[in-house]
């Protein structure tokens, strides 16, 4: 049984919950990634990387490839549109220690689609089966998809792909339940996501503003999915993977995380992201963290603001041990 109330398996990997995290550009590097394993994500797949191999040698590409430390399995997502180059990119990646690779077919990101990789491929679906069969004969380990439920609201061509998926050896799928079109618009629609489940034997996960622990048992149930996939609810929250583990597991809500605990959590995390990235770099990495976790606590404008100018990992810890000092203060006047 996985945390989440139910088995799931892709390839030889039984995963320890059926709730994963979303692979996110600029969020989901390797210290968040083994944040949110720890708090009891599934699976969490690397930020995407281009197929072309020409341009991995940056340090931000380097950076990317590197999964040293992480739980199994480690799941890289690639992107592009030329099947040689994909499978020569999952080939490399198996070689450096990757046990999955999943396949970018969902992003709407320009700089993607206009080289027509990402969800722009959803339009050429001779393509998309020749990427996918290239890629599941290129490596060994189990190749997943990451999509969304079609072109644009007039194309939804997602049980299409789903069934080109499956028959190519793809083994599993996650769906966001918008189009490419919708970029992020409007809310997610479901009801795609279920018929696309309802289509294919291989496990689905269902994606799409997923939230709270009570919208995911909410979505599991309306779509019949395997398993689920939350992105942005993660950022500054990466606990809430238990939160929606032991909802599924035991209809009841975990009480909110006291802020003394935030603190702890907020503070391994930014000693991750200074030992992955280098102080400088670490401190401007963890702003952005910073500024969700604050999020979490309305009310904390003027510390939010303290910690986003901090410049220095030292000045960044010291904010937030104020964090619940100055909550200490407002309880004691
Ligand atoms: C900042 C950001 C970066 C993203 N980068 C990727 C990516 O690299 N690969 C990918 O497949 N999807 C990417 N996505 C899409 C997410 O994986 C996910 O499908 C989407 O955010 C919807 O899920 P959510 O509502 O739980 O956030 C990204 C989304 C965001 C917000």
């Amino acid at each position: 049984m996985t945390a989440g109330g139910a088995t799931l398996r892709i390839g030889p990997y039984m995963l320890p919950s059926r709730v994963v995290l979303a692979p996110m550009a600029g969020v989901t590097d390797r210290p968040f990634r083994m944040l949110c394993r720890r708090f009891g994500a599934g699976l969490a797949a690397s930020e995407m990387l281009s197929a072309d191999a020409r341009l991995w040698d940056t340090p931000k590409s380097r950076r990317r490839r590197d999964h040293a430390g992480e739980p199994s399995p480690r799941v890289v997502q690639i992107a592009g549109y030329d099947p040689a180059m994909m499978a020569d990119a999952a080939r490399r990646n198996v070689d450096a220690g990757a046990e999955i690779i999943d396949i970018n077919m969902g992003c709407p990101a320009k700089k993607v689609c206009n080289r027509l990789a990402g969800s722009a491929l959803l339009q050429d679906e001779t393509l998309v089966a020749n990427i996918l069969a290239a890629v599941v004969a290129a490596v060994a380990v189990p190749v997943t998809l990451k999509t969304r439920t079609g072109w644009d609201p007039a194309h939804k061509n997602g049980i299409r792909i789903a069934l080109l998926a499956e028959a190519a050896g793809i083994q599993a799928l996650a769906i966001h339940g918008r189009t490419r079109a919708d970029m992020y618009r409007g809310d997610a629609e479901h009801e795609t996501v279920r018929a696309i489940k309802e289509s294919v034997k291989i496990p689905v996960f269902a994606n799409g503003d997923i939230d709270t622990p009570e919208r995911a048992r909410a979505i599991l149930s309306a779509t019949g999915c395997d398993g689920i996939m939350i992105g942005r609810a993660a950022q500054g929250r990466p606990w809430i993977f238990d939160e929606v583990n032991y909802f599924l597991a035991s209809n009841e809500l975990r009480s909110d995380l006291p802020l003394e605990k935030v603190r702890d959590i907020m503070r391994a995390h930014l000693e991750d992201l200074y030992a992955f990235y280098g102080d400088a770099t670490g401190v401007r990495v963890a702003r952005k963290h910073l500024i969700w976790y604050c999020q979490q606590h309305p009310g904390k404008d003027s510390l939010r603001a303290a910690l986003v100018t901090c410049e220095t990992p030292r000045e960044q810890l010291f904010a937030i041990e104020s964090l619940c000092e100055a909550d200490a203060v407002e309880a004691a006047v």
